[in-house]
């Protein structure tokens, strides 16, 4: 053991002080490439009722970077003490909120930018230790991660506008590797959660064992080819694949294909990316599936989805070393040979886009692309604590949703880890999501 220095800290804490102002800046650069493309009348419109205005999204994020930077870390006034209830996420539903007196997009972009003014002199003061709230910077890396994910939320209601598009980007890169079939994955043990990653969110923590039958995964999220193959053998006509809740919602919502597919009158796919048609790529993983079509899907495929400790299992666990990493190629943080995250594509990757970014035993395309449904759904760990507030995680235990594991093209790297939950209701279409599929394996397979 080695003591440590105290200048050697000193370089550990100015070190992080700057990965924590590159965070919070990556998340504001986004924040204003999202809301500057598209005209004031845009950005006060409900343009679908699933969904805030965008400018509502923009002021929320000053206010929760307000309330927790400003007044909470840095014991300052606040810039607008009287628009706190206007922003508060429980207090107005989000088919509510074009309804309010929301600051217009200049105000909401002023006061972004006050509360940033003043957060930089709070980052500067703080000695990033001293207690929970900003031990490794957690508070400032949660309001990095708080921006990205309304960020990731702003561009699902940019999916959902009409009109000309506006947002562009580089198409991800070409599969390089045939990834099909699926892996084994034998029972056993293995660390699930963590209690050591400093920017990781309550409902992540913490680290706990957790044995895990043997269960087989596919290496790969269903295709849309796959999943065409589902529309077209009548999956959405046969009643038998799907559950009593999936089934009424199936009919009362009238779905007959992801949403966004459109069929042109000589039969062939097209699927509508940020305004634009493009031909179905059948190499990409399905995207825009609610968690009943995924269990239709599984049921006609005759498998299942992953639960939550599967997925986690075959992200994380190294079986040549018996260790929990942080992510399946291991520990490095995401790059763009690993992932296909941060909106720097707007779409999924072909499978076998990224096979650097593989698991040990060969499971592809975890991480990024699309977020994939679990079977299970949002619980504490054993040991949950609730932290900062109850709002974040702890309501919404128990709830109907479903958890989403591994984020999607639309998803920072700051927000997305092997640990990251996200969640939400089965009935749900409009976020970046697809699945993948695992079954358990009996003794012999084993
Ligand atoms: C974790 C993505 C379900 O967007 O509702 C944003 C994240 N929490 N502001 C959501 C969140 C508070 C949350 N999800
Ligand atoms: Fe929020």
């Amino acid at each position: 053991m080695t003591t440590t220095q105290p200048n050697s800290d000193l370089i550990r804490t100015e070190q992080l002080r700057e990965n924590i102002a590159a965070a919070l800046i990556r998340a504001r650069r986004r924040t204003a490439t999202l809301t500057d493309c598209v005209d004031e009348a845009e950005l006060r419109a409900q343009h679908s009722p699933l969904m805030s205005p965008l400018v509502w999204d923009l002021a929320h994020i000053g206010s929760q970077e307000e309330l927790w930077l400003v007044r909470d870390v840095g014991g300052r006034e606040p810039v607008r003490p009287d628009i706190d209830e206007l922003y508060d996420a429980f207090k107005h539903a989000r088919s509510n909120r074009p309804q309010l007196p929301l600051l217009g997009p200049d105000e909401a972009r002023g006061y972004v930018g006050a509360v940033r003014d003043k957060v930089w002199d709070v980052l500067d003061r703080s000695p990033l230790r001293g207690n929970d709230l900003v031990e490794g910077g957690f508070a400032f890396g949660m309001i990095a991660q708080h921006e990205q994910q309304h960020d990731e939320t702003m561009l699902a209601t940019h999916q959902l506008r009409t009109g000309a598009p506006v947002l562009t980007a580089p198409a991800p890169p070409a599969a390089t590797t045939v990834v099909h079939g699926e892996v084994m994955i034998p029972a056993g043990e293995f660390v699930m959660g963590t209690s050591t990653d400093p920017w990781a969110l309550d409902n992540e923590r913490p680290a706990h064992p957790v044995h895990v039958p043997a269960f087989a995964i596919d290496a790969a999220p269903v295709s849309n080819a796959q999943y065409l193959e589902f529309v077209a053998d009548g999956g959405y006509e046969r009643r038998e694949l799907w559950s009593e809740r999936g089934w009424s919602y199936r009919r009362e919502a009238g779905l007959t294909a992801p949403q966004f597919w459109e069929r042109d009158t000589d039969g062939r796919w097209w699927r509508r990316v940020f305004g634009a048609p493009r031909p179905l790529r059948p190499e990409q993983p399905v995207v825009h599936v609610c968690w009943f079509e995924a269990e239709a899907y599984a049921n006609w495929a005759g498998k299942r989805l992953p639960t939550e400790a599967e997925w986690e299992k075959a992200a994380r666990y190294d079986p040549g070393t018996g260790r929990t990493r942080a992510y399946p190629w291991g520990d490095a943080d995401p790059g763009p040979g690993l992932a296909n995250l941060g909106q720097r594509h707007l779409e999924p990757a072909d499978i076998g886009a990224y096979p650097a970014g593989a698991s040990p035993a060969g499971v592809h395309q975890l991480i990024g692309d699309v977020w994939e449904w679990t079977a299970s759904g949002f619980h504490s760990y054993p040991g949950f604590r609730a932290f900062p507030y109850r709002e974040y995680s702890e309501v919404f235990f128990g709830g109907d949703y479903r958890v989403l594991r591994g984020g999607s093209f639309g998803t920072d790297q700051v927000a997305c880890r092997g640990t990251f939950r996200n969640w939400d209701h089965p009935i749900r279409r409009q976020i970046f999501a697809g699945f993948r599929l695992a079954r358990t394996v009996d003794r012999e397979e084993a």
